[in-house]
This record gives structure tokens, C-alpha cells and sequence, in this order.
């Protein structure tokens, strides 16, 4: 196990985002991305860490950006420490394995969802009227079920506040009719790629998110890649559809949660050691099946 990683206090570099989980650093022309422990539910961050979740996120990420350059090119320069710049070698150690530095990208406007079973807002959006994202899913559905066919369900990338679903027709009109076919076409070989890639090893792919953007007008995938915290994973062996499923990193985290009287709101509750730890054997258990060895 590797030493917990709450905050990025230790970087004297001007910061470009904060996420739930992520923290940004400008290097110039390049980013440098680190994933803490932190842990997220109900968008809810909680006060306790979860040892090696940064690494797995970390390394999930940066084993599909090399498993899909073949299908387009990707925004990583090196995971490596070693092949970091100068000013960050004296905090190698706290980066390893779970950062990486990447291209600065001219990012789209729109995160680009694919989804191949019917969950989240998709499926309510199914139950009111039969459709996502504008497209005509048949009948008889449940929560859960897979597509007929994976489809492409954009939304816009709200500042504050949640995403708004669009349809194909908003998003040509977002960022023009051949980057959004680009786009779609992209992200459909992506899933179709990953997912079948994951089932075969025991987890449904059901949806996930990706964010393109452009360097030296190269369309490229940044941002992070298939990671539990990007996409919705479980486990084969514990599919029904017609009921929520587990999702499979932070089952035991909801679960918990669901026994207490909480809001879902800040503060967060304490978080038990047991819980901590089976979140954390998740995490690592995800991280060997898709990869294929344990986490080193
Ligand atoms: N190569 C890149 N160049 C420029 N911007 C990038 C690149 N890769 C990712 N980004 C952007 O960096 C930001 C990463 O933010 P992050 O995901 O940590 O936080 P968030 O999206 O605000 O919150 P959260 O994901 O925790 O809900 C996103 O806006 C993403 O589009
Ligand atoms: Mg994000």
C-alpha cells in the first residue's frame, strides 16, 4: 500500500481544477493530473481515504489509453516519474503511480456518454417517455436491461450544477455537424470496444463518459479513461436486471450509507474502517480483473 493521498498541498504550481477526486496542475504546455483517495457518493466527498484508489484510478486510466490508440489517439505524455520535469522530482515519491502529464488540450464543450444498458438519468427519462436523448427505445424496458444497441447520449458540461442531456441535433449545433458525428462515431467504437473487452473478464461495461478535445487540431481522448469513477461497472455474476445494480466499486459505500439517517447531504458521515477497506478491495479487485495482475 502506498501512502494516503488527501490533497495536493505539497506542488507549488498554479492549480487549473479541483474535482471530487482529481486535482489539475498547469506545467505550461502540459498538465500534470493527480488522483488523490478521496472517495465521492451522492457527489458527496468524504473526510476518509481509501488507500490505493488513486493508483488503481490512475493506472485503470492510463492501461485503456494505451489498450485504445489504435481507435484514436489520447492526451497522455507519461505516467512515468521518472520523465517528469525537474520541478517535480522532489515529490516523486507522493506522485508515483497515481498522476500522470498530459497535452494540454483546446477541450469540447460536451462530455460524450455511451450507454449500453438502461440506468441513471437515461432510465428515467425512458420511464416518462420512452425515450434518450431524443432516441426511441422499444418498449417494455426495465431498470437495468441492455439496449438493443449501445447508444450515444451527449450532454453539455454545465460550469456549476448538473449536465443538461442533449440530442444529436444540439450537439451539431454546439460544436458543428462533423466534429458531433466525429464524436459519436468515436465514442461508439470506444464502448464497443471496452465493453466487450470488460465482459469477458466478468464486468458489464453499462455506461460510461469520455471527453475529447483537440491538439494541433488532432481530435484526441483526454480527461481520464473507463475508470469506475468515468464509467458504471458490475459484476456479471450479480446482474438482475429489473432492480438497481451494485455498482461494482462502491457497492459496500451506498450500501452502508443506506443504513443511516443521512441526507445526502454535506457533512458527509464517518466512514467505518470495514467499509473502507471492502471499498478498497473493490477498487484493487477491479484494477485485476481488467487488467489482468494485481495491482504492483
Ligand atoms: N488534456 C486536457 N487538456 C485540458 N483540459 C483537460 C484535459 N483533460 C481533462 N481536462 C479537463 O480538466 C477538468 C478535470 O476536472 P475534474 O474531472 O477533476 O473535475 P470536475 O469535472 O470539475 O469534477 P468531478 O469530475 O469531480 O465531478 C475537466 O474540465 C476536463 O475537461
Ligand atoms: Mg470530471
Amino acid at each position: 500500500m502506498s501512502q494516503l493521498l488527501k490533497e495536493v498541498s505539497f506542488l507549488d504550481l498554479p492549480i487549473i481544477a479541483k474535482g471530487k477526486v482529481r486535482e489539475m496542475f498547469d506545467l505550461g504546455d502540459s498538465i500534470l493530473m493527480v488522483v488523490t483517495d478521496r472517495v465521492s457518493a451522492f457527489d458527496v466527498v468524504f473526510n476518509e481515504l481509501i488507500p490505493d484508489k488513486g493508483r488503481v484510478l490512475n493506472s485503470i486510466s492510463a492501461f485503456w489509453f494505451a489498450q485504445t490508440s489504435h481507435i484514436v489517439p489520447n492526451h497522455v505524455l507519461t505516467a512515468d516519474v521518472e520523465e517528469y520535469p525537474a520541478v517535480l522530482q522532489p515529490h516523486k515519491d507522493q506522485l508515483r503511480d497515481r498522476s500522470m502529464i498530459v497535452k494540454k488540450a483546446e477541450m469540447f464543450p460536451a462530455e460524450c456518454i455511451v450507454r449500453g444498458y438502461l440506468e441513471g438519468s437515461a432510465l428515467k427519462s425512458y420511464r416518462k417517455d420512452g425515450t434518450v436523448n431524443g432516441i426511441k427505445l422499444p418498449s417494455g424496458l426495465v431498470q437495468g436491461d441492455q439496449l438493443p444497441e449501445p447508444i450515444f447520449t451527449p450532454s453539455t458540461k454545465a460550469e456549476s450544477g448538473h449536465d443538461i442531456n442533449i440530442d444529436m441535433s444540439d450537439l451539431c449545433e454546439l460544436i458543428g455537424e462533423e466534429d458531433a458525428k466525429l464524436l459519436q462515431e468515436t465514442s461508439l467504437k470506444l464502448y464497443a470496444y471496452a465493453a466487450e473487452y470488460a465482459y469477458e473478464r466478468g464486468i458489464v461495461l453499462a455506461d460510461t463518459k469520455f471527453e475529447f478535445g483537440r491538439i494541433d487540431g488532432q481530435l484526441v481522448i483526454a480527461d481520464e479513461l473507463f475508470t469506475p469513477d468515468s464509467s458504471r461497472f458490475w459484476d456479471i455474476d450479480d446482474y438482475h436486471p429489473g432492480q438497481p445494480q451494485k455498482s461494482f466499486d462502491k457497492q459496500f459505500l451506498r450500501e452502508y450509507l443506506e443504513t443511516l439517517d443521512w441526507d445526502k447531504t454535506p457533512p458527509a458521515p464517518t466512514l467505518p474502517n470495514d467499509v473502507i477497506q471492502k471499498t478498497a478491495a473493490k477498487y484493487r479487485e477491479a484494477y485485476l480483473r481488467l487488467v489482468g495482475h494485481a495491482l504492483p
